[in-house]
């Protein structure tokens, strides 16, 4: 039985990673900075989950738990979208990404081990804004990293974990769509004002959502620790991508039937909210999966239809 170390293991795609992954046979290791509240993330049930401490600001980390490992999966990183982007948040978020990552590299370096594959998140912020809306040129893997916030941290991000592969190790990075899960992230914010009866539509709603099922996701990423021809950078999105308002009306309409008034939320009301996070939100990011296709891998939910109404049915 093949043993998985994942850093940031406690998150919402990690929790929903271990779960599949532990019910496919492998021993799970959660890499975390504290394994008590860790493991009060997951079911009690599941017996095939252990807990191993790092702490990335003091350069440590459980090398029992690391030599155990044959495979290591990186999505470890301060929330993008959970705080405002403070000029101390934005440090944060960069220096927890990279960071860990050169923990990570440097413990390779030192430490006798038998990894074989690395798994790491980046994200489509790595992306500029569609150069034109449609845009018929859907962002692909060879696209150059935008300048500004998100894409320099995901630059930064991917950097920090490529030296990998000089140790012989297979690197796979997934540039990762909007993750729609019931539980946690942009989806439930999405759905929010819908308990109101109100379909929110996000500035003028013609912005391209590339989105993922949270089962999908965590699909390629079992996938990409298995599949020893997949490597180097993928886009990991649905091959649906969507506007905003197509993807709020169809929610409106899965959720609430005909019961819903549809409105739209000015720009610059978006901008106090959130202030520069607000990028996030507005930004039109019509990326490619054919990359991924290419490889065969098959989604469970390829539109947008089926995704909301697995959600609605979770
Ligand atoms: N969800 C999405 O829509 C989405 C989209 C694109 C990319 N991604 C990327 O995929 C990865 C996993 O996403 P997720 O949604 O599961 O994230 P998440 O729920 O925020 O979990 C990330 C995990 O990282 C660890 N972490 C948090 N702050 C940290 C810090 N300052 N330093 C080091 N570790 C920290 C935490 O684990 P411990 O507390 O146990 O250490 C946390 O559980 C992230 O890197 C994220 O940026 C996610």
């Amino acid at each position: 039985m093949e043993t998985i170390l994942i850093t940031g293991g406690s998150g919402l795609i990690g929790t929903a990673l271990c779960e599949l992954l532990s019910g496919e046979g492998y021993q799970v290791i959660v890499l975390t900075r504290s394994p008590s509240s860790a493991k009060r993330k997951f079911r009690s049930s599941i017996s095939d989950i252990s807990f191993a401490a790092w702490d990335i600001k003091k350069g440590t980390i459980d090398e029992d738990a690391f030599r155990k490992a044959d495979h290591i999966v990186h999505l470890a990183g301060a929330g993008v979208a959970d705080k405002r982007w403070s000029a101390r948040r934005k440090k944060e978020i960069v220096n927890s990404r990279i960071k860990s990552g050169e923990l990570l590299l440097q413990t390779l370096r030192t430490t006798a081990h038998k990894v074989k594959t690395i798994v790491s998140s980046s994200a489509i912020g790595w992306y500029g804004p569609d150069p034109s809306i449609p845009n018929l040129h859907p962002f692909r893997e060879s696209d150059p990293p935008d300048s500004h916030f998100l894409g320099e941290t995901c630059r930064l991000w991917e950097e920090s974990i490529r030296p990998a592969t000089g140790l012989g190790i297979r690197l796979v990075i997934l540039r990762t769509g909007i993750v729609f899960s019931a539980k946690r992230g942009a989806f439930p914010e999405f759905k929010k004002p819908l308990r109101l009866g109100l379909a929110a539509i996000l500035g003028n709603g013609r912005q391209v959502v590339s989105w993922i099922h949270i089962d999908d996701i965590c699909r390629i990423y079992l996938a990409a620790i298995e599949r020893t021809d997949m490597q180097g950078v993928y886009n990991a999105v649905a091959p649906e991508p969507v506007s905003n308002k197509m993807l709020i009306q169809t929610m409106a309409r899965v959720f609430r039937g005909k019961n819903f008034i549809s409105l739209h939320v000015p720009r610059f009301a978006i901008k106090i909210a959130l202030g520069e996070m607000s990028v996030e939100v507005l930004k039109s990011a019509t990326v490619s999966c054919d990359k991924l296709k290419d490889t065969g891998f098959d989604f469970l939910y390829p539109s947008l239809d089926s995704a909301l109404n697995a959600l609605n049915h979770g």
